[in-house]
């Protein structure tokens, strides 16, 4: 799976360690920045991976800011891309199961890194059940 990930200065240190969590679980992991801790506007960021995502760049997305709210608001202004915050598991394996989240968005703020690695593994591996739910997606406004 190609997976493209983006922080801004808060979420930098929680994604670098995500990028090689990524590539360990044997994932493409294609880094779109920020590249350091220096103040960035985190809608750039989230705009980037957002893209990629509903450009077929990549398969997933995952976003890190300081409590993944920004991110999530900005990803989910992209057509086609259904962007959700969360902070335990089981959420994120609903946000796949039920609704295809294709992008998740971290709180480096709000969690720390090792629940930050189970809910990026648990986003990963989890699968769209389909059936009635993609009915509800269809439902979705454009
Ligand atoms: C940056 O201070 C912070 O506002 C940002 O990381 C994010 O939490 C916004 O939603």
């Amino acid at each position: 799976m190609i997976v493209a990930l983006g922080a801004d200065h808060a979420g930098f240190a929680m994604k670098q360690d995500l990028v090689a969590f990524v590539r360990d679980l044997g994932h493409e992991a294609h880094d779109l920045g920020t590249s350091s801790e220096e103040s960035v506007d985190y809608p750039d960021f989230a705009a980037s991976v957002a893209q990629a995502v509903a450009d077929g760049k990549a398969n997933m997305g995952v976003l890190v800011c300081g409590t993944g709210l920004g991110m999530a608001i900005v990803a989910n202004k992209i057509r086609g891309v259904r962007a959700v915050s969360c902070s335990d598991s089981y959420s994120v394996r609903m946000a796949r199961a039920h609704n295809d989240a294709n992008v998740l968005t971290l709180g480096s703020r709000v969690i720390g890194g090792g629940i930050a690695q189970e809910i990026v593994r648990q986003f990963l591996d989890s699968a769209f059940e389909g059936g009635r739910h993609s009915r509800r997606l269809e439902k979705f406004p454009a």
